[in-house]
């Protein structure tokens, strides 16, 4: 692996291994590697929170130079393509890049680009890492993948997140539901769409996603019911009195309370959303070391 790109590139080994990695990193059975004479660019061209701190937190972790990229002083600002801009930081002599864009498949354009690239986020594409760290958290809970059932909820066509979980979810042999609006389906993925309140009382895993409104048109924007949508699609407490005694709830976040979960869920017991964050920083340091060992090799 020298690039990580989509949940598609990757085999269940390498799934397996990157999980592996990440959980002896946090264990500390594992001892972080230093890569002093690597440097790093974080281009995030979306907002982001998680995916950009935990990435700070992991390269700092492995001893990267962190070189300093903020797209809104950047010359993007001058009109200067993602091409160039990344030709550019690889001629000057950086070794890795963190990429975060709103064009699907942004990485296509990037063929000529000799240096590592990870996707953190591309459009309503893949978001690979996302996946990485929903199955290392999957897996800490059940220590298996077949035969699990998991319900995606929400905005299932907006969401790089469905897209990523469904492909590697079920290659790893989890069933994978979907409900959502029929606006935001999309049947391209492949996933059944299912009643919520028919399956809610037999799945394994819940996991909302964030109401993307950022990708909406402004009619949809401004005919959105935050209640109505709540009632239908969200977890709200009577779905959470039926869901399973082992059942877990997961959310990619950043989290709409009281949209796509009642506020007082966040931190329930079978709330998984703030461990998802937390796995994810030793799930980026697994994946950023694997690609700079496979680099030295
Ligand atoms: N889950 C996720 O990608 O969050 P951020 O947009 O805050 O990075």
């Amino acid at each position: 692996m020298r690039n990580l790109l989509s949940m598609e590139h990757l085999t269940t080994t390498e799934i397996a291994q990157l999980i592996r990695k990440a959980s002896e990193f946090k264990s500390g059975a594992r001892p972080f590697p230093q890569y002093n004479d690597q440097f790093v660019a974080n281009l995030f061209f979306e907002n982001s929170t998680r995916t950009k701190s935990s990435f700070l937190v992991a390269e700092q972790k492995l001893g990267l130079n962190l070189f300093d990229f903020e797209t809104s002083t950047s010359s993007v600002q001058k009109g200067e393509s993602l091409y160039d801009t990344c030709k550019t930081l690889e001629s000057i002599g950086v070794n890795l890049l963190v990429i975060r864009h709103s064009e699907n498949a942004y990485y296509d354009k990037l063929d000529n680009i000799q240096i590592s690239i990870i996707n953190g986020g591309d459009g309503s594409g893949q978001h690979p890492t996302q996946s990485l760290l929903d199955i290392m958290t999957i897996h800490e809970e059940f220590k298996r993948f077949e035969g699990l059932k998991v319900l995606i909820c929400g905005d299932i066509k907006n969401s790089r997140v469905a897209r990523s979980n469904y492909h590697s979810l079920t290659a790893l042999g989890a069933e994978v539901m979907f409900s959502s609006p029929q606006e935001w389906q999309d049947d391209s993925i492949g996933a059944p769409y299912v009643d919520m309140d028919e399956v809610i009382d037999q799945v394994d895993i819940v996991m909302l996603l964030r109401v993307q409104h950022e990708r909406h048109g402004s009619e949809e924007v401004d005919h959105f019911e935050a209640g109505h949508y709540h009632q239908d699609f969200g977890l709200t407490p009577e779905r959470y009195q039926r869901l399973q005694e082992s059942a877990i709830i997961m959310h990619p976040a950043p989290v709409n309370r009281g949209i796509e979960i009642a506020d007082e869920l966040v931190e329930a017991p079978k709330s998984r959303i703030f461990k998802q964050m937390e796995n994810g920083m030793f799930l980026r340091m697994a994946v950023i070391d694997t690609i700079l060992e496979n680099r030295k090799g």
